[in-house]
């Protein structure tokens, strides 16, 4: 089979074809006014469905005096409670379900480090859904039918590699389910299948392209064509990172698995301006973390959503802990966006009172030269103060001096933007630990 000579990803332009209209969905295509009706009539059949069916749902609602009926327009949301983490681990594993057992199709289970997991369901319908919504997101980072799609997100309870697996092969792709691992053989079957698109965690994707070079091939040489990353918090210094060495579009997927898995957004390929919320199927709110507070379209706070058409696990108003903001629609005019998520309130560091995000760290590394895009972030104790330490790669073939430069350059690059005295140590190429899914980034050392 002839396979066709990869287009050039012009470094300056930067930006995919649009989608043609015929190759959208009839919701993408909504007004927002449309598009509003459609979510009330969806939240108010969702409020009904959960207190019915879920025990949880009746005694918050009932506590809080509102009933389903009390829904008169999306923004009347914010009259109910939040769902949390701690909801889902109280009923583990199925109390939540909103179905008998025997509707159930498929569980998954999020990636909890510590305590239980938290179990998830799905109807028929419901994975009928999360399909349509992740093909929707392939198309909007650029796949077309026919596409070979190579998963490397893992299979399995995390709904990475199922989702993008059933989600490409509604959109017409051909899937290569390579799942996370054994990444020499990964590189192999990339150079010899020659997939257009790739849909992998940022951080697996380096050591992918670690593997290339490795293996002496040049990752811009390869078929693929658009990376579609998500699972985890990345940033533009990433993205530019990402597309230079491998000459392919790098846009966002966002999803979690208690409100569905990937596919909740979807960064469009023609703008890579944030990721278009598919509010078809979630109701987005932003909250200040803090007083709970329902923030205005355009103020950066923690992300809540609320699903519209799910059956089998219908969540209300669950607190995400991603901060990010609300934007309005660009590339589906309809659907309100969210920058990139810098971050979760669970990962930010307070360091002698200044509040640190591996994100901004990141951005710091990618952009000094002599260093690889792989660091680490150590907390430890000296005496009573929090001390952090980040750990990063030199390149191969650095020269001394350039470590020292690189070292220097990083800390003050810290102290000036982000306010805090930090330690760096360049370390020798390849000795810090390498991804195969989502990566930790913080190594906190202080309980231990
Ligand atoms: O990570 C679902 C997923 C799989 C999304 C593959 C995208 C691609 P969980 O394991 O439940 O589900 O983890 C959800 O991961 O609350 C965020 O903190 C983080 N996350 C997911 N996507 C992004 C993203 C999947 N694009 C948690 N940017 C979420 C930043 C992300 N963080």
């Amino acid at each position: 089979m002839r396979s066709e000579p990869k287009a050039p990803v012009t470094a300056t332009a930067r930006r995919g074809e649009p989608l043609p209209e015929d190759l959208m969905d009839p919701a993408e295509r909504m007004s927002r006014d449309e598009l509003r009706d459609l979510q009330l009539r969806r939240l108010r059949a969702t409020l009904r469905h959960a207190y019915d069916n879920v025990e949880l749902y009746r005694k918050k609602f009932d506590e809080a005096g509102v009933g389903p009926e009390d829904c008169r327009s999306p923004e009347d949301i914010a009259r109910f409670p939040f769902t949390t983490k701690a909801d889902l681990r109280d009923t583990y594993p199925f109390g939540m379900f909103a179905v008998p057992m025997s509707e159930v199709r498929r569980v998954h289970a999020s990636s909890g480090t510590t305590g239980r997991p938290t179990v998830v369901g799905y109807t028929e319908n419901d994975l009928s859904a999360w399909a349509d919504l992740v093909a929707r997101s392939i198309r909007a980072a650029g796949g077309r039918p026919g596409h070979k799609v190579h998963v490397s997100y893992g299979y399995g309870l995390f709904t990475g590699g199922l989702g993008a697996h059933y989600g490409a092969e509604r959109a017409g792709c051909t899937v290569i389910p390579a799942s996370g691992g054994m990444t020499a053989r990964q590189v192999q079957i990339i150079q010899d299948f020659r997939p257009e698109i790739i849909m992998v965690t940022p951080s697996y994707m380096l050591t992918l392209l670690d593997e290339f070079e490795r293996q002496g091939v040049d990752p811009r040489s390869t078929s693929l064509r658009v990376g579609v990353f998500g699972a985890e918090p990345w940033t533009e210094e990433m993205r530019r990172e990402i597309e230079e060495r491998l000459d392919l579009h790098a846009v966002d997927i966002y999803g979690l698995s208690e409100v569905m898995g990937p596919g909740v957004a979807q960064e469009c390929v023609e703008t890579k301006d944030g990721l278009h919320v598919w509010e078809d199927h979630f109701l987005p709110e932003v909250v200040d973390p803090v007083t709970d507070e329902v923030l205005p379209d355009g103020d950066s706070g923690e992300l809540v959503l609320t699903t519209l058409t799910k059956e089998a696990l219908p969540v209300v108003r669950y607190r995400t802990r991603d901060l990010t903001r609300l934007l309005p629609g660009t590339a589906r005019p309809a659907f309100r966006r969210i920058e990139k998520i810098t971050g979760r309130c669970d990962d930010m560091i307070i360091l002698r009172g200044v509040n640190v995000f591996p994100s901004q760290i990141e951005e710091i590394v990618l952009r000094t030269p002599g260093v690889a895009p792989h660091f680490q972030v150590q907390l430890s104790r000296r005496g009573r103060m929090d001390h952090m330490a980040v750990r990063v790669e030199a390149r191969p073939g650095a020269a001394p001096e350039q470590r020292e430069a690189a070292a220097r350059a990083i800390a003050k690059g810290v102290k000036d933007g982000v306010g805090v005295t930090v330690e760096v140590d360049i370390v020798e190429p390849e000795t810090l630990e390498r991804s195969m899914g989502k990566l930790r980034r913080i190594k906190d050392l202080r309980r231990t």
